[in-house]
């Protein structure tokens, strides 16, 4: 199944203080961030490697490095911005592909305001960031959009999924791999996803 619930320890510790509705502005940056990068762990497991010999302190040994392949950011505007800085944590040369999509607040449904993505990808490992999957409208648009320019490598990184989200993925792209951190109950008549954490961009960047 394209969609994976990352579950440990750590990651639903983490999760449990980005619910809670008094945690700061600040502290949910940090976790945020730190999300990212424990589910970027995950995600980038097929990366390619190439040997290498190194010299320890005690002899030579064979083992392997990255091939440093070209590897993309791709943060759905604006809540995935959160989450670029935890990618760069482990990729600092990743570039950036500024994806803006909004949602309409009576229909929930996306619309593209902004775009300004690397070219080309046809050699790149591309990695979509976007905390919420809700009714998956807003990234199964902007998989599109990638798609349209044949990146070698496609997927995706949130932090919860609502059921109706990881369906909608499933079904119009059963060749992405998304790794989420939580799989929740279901969305409300607004298109939130419940339990879940509120409206992540407001809380990251203090808009409530
Ligand atoms: C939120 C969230 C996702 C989208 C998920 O963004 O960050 O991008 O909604 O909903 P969907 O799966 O139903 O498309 P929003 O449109 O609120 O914009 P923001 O990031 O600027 O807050």
């Amino acid at each position: 199944m394209p969609v994976h619930v990352v579950e440990h320890p750590v990651v639903t510790h983490k999760m449990s203080i980005l619910r809670d509705k008094s945690t700061s502005v600040q502290r949910f940056r940090d976790v945020v961030s730190e999300l990212t990068l424990l589910l970027s762990y995950e995600a980038t497991r097929d990366l390619e490697v190439r040997s290498c010999t190194v010299q320890t302190p005690l002899m030579a040994m064979q083992t392997h490095t990255l091939t440093g392949e070209d590897f993309v950011i791709a943060p759905i505007l604006r809540a995935g911005l959160g989450m670029v800085s935890g990618m760069l944590r482990i990729f600092p040369e990743a570039k950036i592909a500024h994806i803006g999509m909004r949602r309409d607040e009576e229909t929930a449904l996306p619309a593209t305001y902004y775009e300004n993505i690397p070219s080309p990808l046809t050699s790149s490992t591309v990695i979509v960031v976007d905390p919420m999957l809700a009714t998956g409208g807003s990234l199964s648009g902007g998989l599109n959009l990638l798609k349209s320019k044949k990146p070698k490598t496609l997927k995706a990184i949130c932090l919860i999924a609502a059921p109706e989200g990881k369906a909608r993925i499933e079904r119009d792209h059963p060749d992405v791999h998304v790794y989420v951190a939580a799989l929740d109950e279901g969305l409300n008549s607004r298109a939130f996803i419940l339990p879940g954490l509120g409206d992540a961009g407001d809380r990251m960047f203090g808009t409530l």
